[in-house]
């Protein structure tokens, strides 16, 4: 059965859905306009409803922005903090001390060019390693987790930040402990500027914090005393862990007040497992915006779009000119519905969960298939339309600045007439996810490639599977085109079956379920002898579930 068909079954219990609207068609007939209405009112309702300052980069404590030169010390701690008003909440942090003030989970700022040099001691009871995500780096700096830092010991950082500039992220990555870890607080950001980057603020007149906004989105959930719960079951373990409530910068319910101008987020996808299908909304319609850039940095031209999908481990760069907004409203940043694909289990497309309350649970022990994913909550079901952010809009001060045409300069995808290297990704029916046929193996190269290489790599996504965002060490890369994309995909795309963020250099991919995307690698590197890295599901249940594999880059 095809992707085609389970639409039509889910237009058809469309009643039963958040808003009963098709899931991909942003406005396409009349009958979709106005169901898309209907949704996006309903989050509009949800948004006005928030009440809680969204939590902003400050100079100090947690989010605190920290030059990379100002510190050479990280911690991995145990700690609490105030995530749920009137709450303290086990956490575990990044802490920092420099210039007298302690920083949690600091927002790293460097210049390209700059040295990362810091010593990381593990302050906790499990092993863990930092990895810097989306940075070229010697393999030993990447913190892949192929060695990882035992409790009580450290490990010394050298390396220099030698990418373009953007919003790059670090978090663990000790094989075992990722989901987990990341989860109850490992996670933080780290900008790169360089000239285009300067350029760009001076031109928009933008300072990081106020009219430059970074919003890390993440899912938790918590019990009644206000701890972060994280209990997959073998299902979840499988499928991957969703949280009820959406946080932005651990901030439930946000809201945020900016004058009429364009205003920068630069959005951070934290989640272990949730997708998202962004879109600022307004009054029942869509606000359009530009996607500025992706993982790698900024786009040689802003794209005009009015939604798009960003799946863990990814970044949005993005202008959104609130002087097109109705003065009088709140803005909302939203996730629009979508269906969620967990095709994973079961021959009936009827059988897949997450499309109505009513039908979770369903699917589930089929012979020789992998058990279907139960929501943790019904609340916290993926693809329902859910209010992220309130925007509010403040009168300003006269504000007449244009996007630019012509933000970077990006490299043209490396060119390769090789057969593309294919990469299979499946499961075993058993509960683990495969590259290949290959649950991973930490010992084991699973394929090695000569530095300077230029390749092309073909992902292609089972149909009975799950959407995969699959991110690569070491390298950035770019999508070369997309071949059987399902058709809310396929409706966001354009030539060569592409969507806006594999317009960008990017770090992590997004694989449907069906799709075979081809991407372009160049494997050019200035370090030192064989270099170790890994490619893997940001999924980061799905990683734990051997969604990862080992490759060498021979010198
Ligand atoms: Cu964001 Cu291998 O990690
Ligand atoms: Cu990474
Ligand atoms: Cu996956």
């Amino acid at each position: 059965m095809t992707t085609f068909t389970r639409r039509h079954f889910l237009g058809s219990i469309g009643a039963l859905g958040a808003a009963g609207s098709v899931p991909g068609v942003l406005a396409a007939s009349p009958g979709a306009a106005g169901a898309m209405t209907a949704e996006i009112a309903g989050i509009e309702k949800e948004a006005a409803g928030f009440t809680n300052p969204l939590r902003l980069p400050g100079s100090s404590g947690l989010f605190g922005v920290l030059p990379v030169s100002e510190f050479r010390e990280v911690q991995v701690v145990r700690t609490e903090i105030e995530v749920l008003p009137g709450r303290r909440t086990p956490f575990l942090a990044y802490a920092v001390e420099s210039g007298g003030k302690t920083f949690l989970n600091p927002a790293i700022l460097a210049r390209r060019g700059d040295d990362m040099r810091v010593r990381m001691t593990n302050r906790i009871d499990e092993p863990t390693v930092i990895h810097w995500h989306g940075l070229s780096v010697d393999s030993r700096n990447d913190g892949n987790g192929l060695s990882v830092v035992l409790p009580g010991r450290s490990m010394d950082y050298n390396f220099t930040l030698r990418d373009r500039s953007s919003m790059y992220w670090y978090h663990p990555h000790a094989h075992g402990f990722i989901p987990q870890q990341a989860y109850h607080g490992l996670a933080s950001l780290l900008f790169v500027e360089d000239d285009d980057e300067v350029a760009l603020r001076k031109e928009l007149d933008l300072a990081l914090g106020e009219t430059e906004i970074p919003l890390v989105l993440q899912d938790r959930e918590f019990d009644a005393q206000g701890r972060l719960r994280y209990a997959p079951t073998t299902a979840q373990s499988f499928g991957g862990w969703l949280g009820d409530r959406l946080l932005v910068n651990l901030t439930e319910r946000p809201f945020i007040q900016v004058g009429r101008r364009i205003v920068r987020f630069r959005v951070l996808n934290g989640s272990n497992a949730r997708n998202y299908r962004l879109a600022f909304v307004q009054g029942g319609r869509p606000l359009g915006f530009f996607l500025a850039g992706t993982d790698g940095g900024l786009l040689a031209q802003p794209l005009r779009i009015d939604q798009t999908f960003i799946a863990p481990g990814q970044r949005l760069d993005v202008l959104v000119d609130l002087r097109e907004a109705d003065p009088a409203l709140p803005v909302t940043l939203a996730s629009l519905t979508f269906d969620p694909m967990h095709n994973e289990g079961g021959h009936d497309q009827g059988h897949a969960n997450h499309a109505a309350p009513t039908m979770a649970g369903m699917g589930h022990g089929q012979q020789g298939v992998a058990p279907a994913v139960e929501p943790s909550h019904a609340m916290g079901m993926e693809g329902d339309a859910r209010a992220l952010m309130r925007i509010d809009l403040k009168q300003s001060a006269r504000y007449e600045r244009r996007v630019p045409a012509v933000l970077s300069s990006l490299p043209a995808a490396p060119a390769n007439a090789n057969p593309p290297r294919r990469m299979q990704l499946g499961h075993n029916g058993t509960g683990n996810w495969t590259i290949n046929g290959q649950i991973f193996d930490p010992k084991v190269a699973a394929l090695s490639v000569q530095r300077g290489a230029r390749e092309n790599w073909l992902i292609e996504n089972a149909e009975r599977s799950m959407p995969h965002p699959m991110h690569l060490h070491g390298f950035l890369f770019r999508v070369i085109e997309r071949l059987g994309s399902p058709t809310p995909v396929r409706e966001l795309a354009g030539a060569r079956g592409l969507l806006p963020q594999d317009q960008g250099l990017i770090d992590t991919v997004h694989v449907w379920p069906g799709e075979s995307v081809r991407i372009a690698i160049d494997f050019t590197h200035p370090n030192v002898g064989d270099q170790d890295y890994v490619f893997h599901c940001h999924t980061l249940e799905h990683a734990e579930a051997g969604m990862m594999l080992r490759y060498t880059v021979k010198a």
